[in-house]
């Protein structure tokens, strides 16, 4: 009892279904480690303030060493009164070298301390999901160049549209994935704000140098009002944002990929690795990979949203409430860590069937190539599509498809058909049609290629 860090206050003791409902220490052990290097900077800071002597400093950062090897090693012994890792450092500081422990709080609150602890461990989160994004956009990008001259049906409203490269549909992803790369980049500037020196909501009063933590720490600048430090957890909310965004993007290429791997479409085949049998089917072979990717789709989104909650209505600075965030954003890292592994491990691994996708290529796919066909003889683009879909319709009609429509059907329709048209029905010429920047033509998606390439370079 006695031991407790806030023992002054209080008599008894608390309810244990309470400690177990307040204590963090479970989840935010995670931030042993940046718990270890906010405290050593803010040591050394205090010793500047004259806070603390050059031998008492010597003395707490080397007890932190200390900790910060059992953590590593795994031989940390967290007791039943850690309330979480920043008390537990603590409790551990005093065991190891005394009542000089004790020094290293002045002026510093867990409020302060907290949110540095939870910049500082999603600083290096955001660079291993960084790495593990661009490793999943380069490898669609590659895939991409290799394969080219593959053509299948692309859709709209699920129902076959027009012709296009597969690589236009690879490189579709790509592009989506590369803005969420930008924004993963545009929100680590305001991670890289440092709260510590904001005490529990005043300031600090030891005059602390905060370009000495600033340095430290490795922060770009510092927060400018103390109120706001200790409460804000936008940098939370972004991150969760940008992570939700992404995942829908994931779910979207996932669902994709599900469809065109059903034995109805027959597109492509997913390796084994990323599939799972049914306990019952001995035919199966169920894409559980992809099926996860867009559910975890959802979870992220529910974290976001539980944030968002928790932060409705909270009035300023640090309210309990706030601790939430933590398991938010552990989950989140997993989940994006763990998914974006896997998006590039289906990627890089999945086979196209041509055959299939050639298949699939049914002549009406080029019936806007036919109206395109008429308004290249001089047709306004309204009539040439009515005159197209009459074409549909003859075709229809006679039991036929439309490139095997006679040329004198066709006359019957609009006299501008000539012998010419058979031009049309070739999938080859349809998509090298859309030679424009964006379009799905050899050279402009060549041309996405060398641009995403660079853009890789860059990000
Ligand atoms: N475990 C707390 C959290 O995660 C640390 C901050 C506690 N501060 C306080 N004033 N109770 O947010």
């Amino acid at each position: 009892e006695g031991d407790k860090m806030m023992a002054g206050r209080f008599v008894g003791s608390t309810d244990p279904i309470m400690e177990m409902l307040s204590a963090s220490i479970t989840v935010d052990q995670r931030l042993s480690e940046v718990d270890i290097q906010g405290s050593m900077a803010y040591a050394k800071a205090l010793e500047k303030a004259g806070i603390l002597s050059k031998t008492e400093l010597e003395k707490i950062l080397s007890g932190l060493e200390k900790i910060s090897e059992e953590w590593s090693k795994g031989v940390f012994g967290v007791i039943q009164t850690d309330e979480d890792i920043h008390t537990a450092n603590e409790r551990r500081l005093k065991e190891l070298i005394g009542d000089v422990a004790g020094k290293l709080h002045t002026g510093r609150s867990r409020n302060d301390q907290v949110v540095t602890d939870l910049k500082l461990f999603m600083k290096n989160s955001l660079s291993i999901i960084s790495t593990h994004l661009l490793q999943l956009i380069k490898t669609l990008v590659e895939r991409a160049a290799i394969e080219i001259d593959v053509i299948l049906p692309g859709y709209t409203h699920l129902q076959k549209a027009q012709p296009i490269r597969w690589s236009q549909f690879l490189l579709s992803h790509a592009v989506a994935l590369t803005r969420d790369s930008e924004r993963l980049g545009e929100i680590k500037k305001r991670i890289n704000v440092l709260p510590l020196g904001s005490g529990a909501l005043a300031g600090n009063p030891l005059g602390i140098d905060r370009e000495l933590l600033c340095s430290e720490l490795d922060f770009a600048s510092i927060s400018l009002n103390s109120m706001d430090a200790v409460s804000e957890r936008d940098f939370v909310v972004e991150f969760l944002s940008v992570a939700t965004l992404l995942m829908i993007h994931l779910s979207k290429m996932a669902e994709d990929l599900i469809i065109y791997s059903t034995s109805e479409f027959g597109f492509l085949t997913l390796s084994d690795t990323y599939c799972s049998g049914s306990s019952l089917m001995p035919q199966k072979k169920n894409p559980d990979s992809l099926e996860l990717i867009r559910s975890k789709a959802g979870r992220v989104f529910g974290r976001l949203a539980a944030i968002l909650m928790v932060l409705k209505g909270l009035p300023s600075t640090y309210n309990k409430d706030l601790q939430e965030d933590k398991e938010a954003v552990f989950d989140v890292v997993d989940t994006l860590n763990a998914v974006l592994q896997v998006a590039t491990g289906v990627i890089s691994t999945l086979q196209i069937n041509k055959e299939n996708m050639e298949k699939a290529l049914s002549p009406e796919i080029l019936s806007s190539d036919l109206a395109l066909y008429l308004v290249h003889k001089g047709m306004p683009f309204r009539q040439a599509h009515i005159a197209a879909g009459k074409a549909v319709h003859l075709a229809e009609t006679k039991g036929t498809t439309i490139n095997n429509l006679s040329l004198e059907d066709l006359k019957s329709i609009s006299p501008l058909f000539g012998s010419d048209v058979s031009q049309v029905f070739s999938v080859v010429s349809s998509v090298e049609q859309y030679t424009a920047m964006g379009g799905t033509a050899k050279s402009s998606v060549s041309a996405q290629i060398e641009q995403l390439r660079e853009l890789l370079k860059r990000l």
